[in-house]
């Protein structure tokens, strides 16, 4: 499963990009906003650090005016990947873009049928929102295992299954259990992933007990 990490904040991607464990990016206008940055210039720094795709959405909801704006972003680097909204004007974007050999991110798919709509468009991700879900009351986990079984039955469909709005480790193990391709990850799940109590316990008897030996390695 590959691990993108939801977030336009440049200090939090270079600290992750070090672990090795960073395949991509996503960001989405709120999140550009929350950095309090321009969009070119934080995408552009983006891709400096990270070699995967960095999932850059377009602000319009217009066809040409999406298209101008894909075109803008994806100048930026070769692996920008242009996320468009899961609309029409936004899934004849991605067809157009994807005939172009542009990497495209349909975004906000909340149904089954939306993600057919995508795939069939020639969309690279679909992301489905499991978090939105849940918080309205419906199983978004649900919403994933649909996908992955659909999308599994037609080998012709390349479109990678981009677990979106993931809230907590629970929601991706799930997603991973489900054989989901891709989860875009909020830094602070990611550090959750690192914890277990024992763990920290295990490694305080270890270093107790060594302290005891006197010795040193290096
Ligand atoms: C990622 O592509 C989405 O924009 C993001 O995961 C949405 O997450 P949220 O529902 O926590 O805002």
């Amino acid at each position: 499963m590959k691990f993108f990490v939801d977030t336009a904040e440049i200090a939090e991607i270079r600290a992750l990009a070090a672990t090795g464990l960073l395949d991509g990016v996503t960001t989405n206008p709120s999140l550009i906003a929350k950095s309090g940055r321009n969009i070119l210039d934080v995408i552009a720094e983006i891709c400096e650090v990270v070699s995967g795709p960095v999932s850059a959405e377009v602000a319009a909801t217009e066809y040409e005016q999406m298209m101008k704006e894909a075109k803008v972003l994806r100048q930026i680097a070769k692996n920008v990947a242009i996320k468009v909204p899961l609309t029409p004007d936004g899934l004849r974007v991605c067809h157009a873009l994807a005939k172009e050999g542009t990497q495209v991110n349909v975004t906000l798919c909340f149904s089954p049928a939306q993600a057919l709509l995508a795939a069939k468009a020639g969309a690279s991700f679909i992301s489905p929102f499991v978090g939105r879900l849940d918080d309205i009351g419906q199983n978004g986990m649900e919403l994933i295992a649909d996908i992955v079984q659909i999308y599994g039955n037609y080998p012709s469909i390349k479109t990678e299954v981009l677990v979106a709005s993931i809230r907590n480790p629970i929601h991706l193990i799930e997603a991973a259990k489900m054989g989901a391709d891709v989860a875009t990850i909020p830094p602070g799940v990611i550090k959750q992933l690192y914890h277990h109590p024992l763990t920290d316990k295990g490694l305080s008897a270890f270093l107790a007990d060594w302290a005891k030996t006197g010795q040193s390695i290096a």
